[in-house]
């Protein structure tokens, strides 16, 4: 397959590199084997030999083809209560609406039902990467895994592990230490070895659901696990005043620091929101090369405060977006794009008007579009040790069209010429699921609506 069109991507943190009429061809494998610009050899011959293969997609002047995006958490049992109960602490909407909801997994045909409409509503957002929590069942988590491999969605999925009898109610939990281990290995096993998954496109994560949840024994017991194994990991980090205050008086550390004592962080380890971590926590976090998913829009409801992503990007993190539906009422990472930015810049003005201006904010804390939509992309990607989230040679061919031509939307490119910069900002604000015409993870056309 050949893609012809205006490529914008952001492979180099802070800038973006936009090629009009790029050619990008994609072998069997679903890998990009070369990205060539118009003049460049053997531009003219692939364009011809493409043409009489029948295999060429050519996109139009109004058309732009993006890497797809990397929503890096999101708790896939929670999609039926996507915008309710906002209005609760953590502590509350997990007992009150979370748990209950979750429990109901144990039910195989519910399970189906609500996650083949995540994983469908997800990839018409142009979610070609996602990093699932499950819930604590082992059957409905292996369901979850079959369905992203059925649909064609990239994906890496843990089943979520909680024993802790303080924490988690009878009717929701791991019955005990052995058996949240002894599913949490049945679960990689088994995705590891999925038929037609060879390529490794759907892979396990090891997730403790976060410290509050679990005994010590089963976060030890995880973290050899994830030894073991090689595999991913995925964990709720520091993210609101109870949460990290909890751990404080659990521990006697920061969740950072336990979470390395039960050797649970490592390169394949990604923290969500961590939203209180200071610089002792950012220098272990870096030593690990573990990553950050900061969810900006779950953030507003219940963190008690906004992620510091300037000071972690500065810092050397891998920082990606998450939706963290359903503690995030939306399932776009655009949307979270354009929210990472609106969050940075409150940040950084301070918000409320009754204290002097040169008091109210923390300076130096704005980040813009373009690094918005690094995180979105190559920094999800980078967290995941993926390769995706940018339109180059030797990475999968996951990517999405954006269209300015759909009716009825927000997203207009106007009469003027615009540069490839403008355009990505415009799309970041702009675009709604409507606009994304085409999305392909691996090569494979995932949604088609031209
Ligand atoms: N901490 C533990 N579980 C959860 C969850 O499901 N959502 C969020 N946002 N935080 C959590
Ligand atoms: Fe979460």
């Amino acid at each position: 397959m050949v893609v012809k069109g205006t490529l914008i991507h952001t492979p180099v943190f802070g800038e973006v590199e936009s090629i009009e009429n790029a050619l990008v061809v994609v072998d069997g494998d679903g890998k990009i084997s070369s990205v060539r610009v118009p003049g460049s050899e053997n531009y003219a011959n692939d364009v011809a030999a493409a043409k009489a293969n029948n295999h060429l997609i050519e996109l139009t002047d109004r058309q732009y083809l993006l890497p797809g995006l990397v929503d890096l958490h999101i708790h896939a049992p929670q999609w039926p209560h996507l915008g309710i109960a906002l209005h609760l602490p953590l502590y509350d909407w997990l007992q009150q609406y979370t748990f209950p909801l979750e429990a109901k997994y144990e039910n195989l045909a519910f399970a189906r039902r609500n996650y083949e409409s995540l994983v469908n509503n997800l990839l018409a957002n142009g979610t070609t990467t996602a990093m699932y929590y499950g819930t604590v069942h082992l059957e409905a988590t292996k369901l979850l895994a079959e369905i992203c491999l059925d649909k064609g969605q990239r994906a890496v999925i843990g089943k979520v592990a909680m024993d802790n009898t303080e924490e988690c109610p009878e009717f929701y939990r791991d019955k005990s230490v052995t058996s949240g281990l002894d599913d949490t290995r049945a679960l990689i096993e088994y995705i590891r070895n999925l038929p037609g998954n060879d390529s490794g496109r759907v892979s396990p994560a090891v997730t403790p659901r976060f410290i509050p949840g679990c005994t010590d024994e089963m976060l030890h017991g995880l973290g050899a696990i994830a030894n073991e194994y090689d595999c991913h990991v995925q964990t709720h980090c520091s993210e609101s005043d109870w949460e990290h205050d909890y751990v404080i008086r659990r521990h006697g550390v920061h969740d950072t620091q336990s979470l390395d004592r039960f050797g649970l962080l490592n390169r394949k380890t990604v923290l969500a929101h961590s939203n209180f971590i200071d610089e002792a926590d950012m220098s272990t976090i870096r030593k690990k090369g573990s990553g950050i998913a900061h969810c900006p829009l779950s953030n507003v409801y219940f963190s008690n405060a906004v992620f510091p992503s300037r000071r972690a990007l500065d810092y050397g993190l891998n920082v990606g977006l998450g939706t963290d539906i359903s503690g995030g009422p939306n399932p776009s990472i655009l949307h979270n794009c354009r929210a990472a930015v609106y969050s940075s810049r409150l940040l950084e003005e301070g918000v409320d008007s009754t204290i002097p201006a040169n008091r109210r904010g923390t300076p130096n804390s704005r980040i813009n579009c373009l690094e918005s939509f690094w995180m979105a992309t190559v920094g999800g990607a980078n967290a995941l040790g993926l390769k995706v989230g940018q339109l180059a040679k030797g990475f999968y061919f996951d990517a999405i069209v954006v269209d300015t031509d759909v009716t009825d939307t927000n997203l207009r490119a106007g009469e003027e010429s615009k540069s490839g910069e403008e355009m990505l900002q415009k799309i970041i604000y702009g675009a709604e699921r409507q606009n994304i015409t085409n999305v392909w993870v691996q090569g494979r056309m995932v949604k088609s609506t031209r």
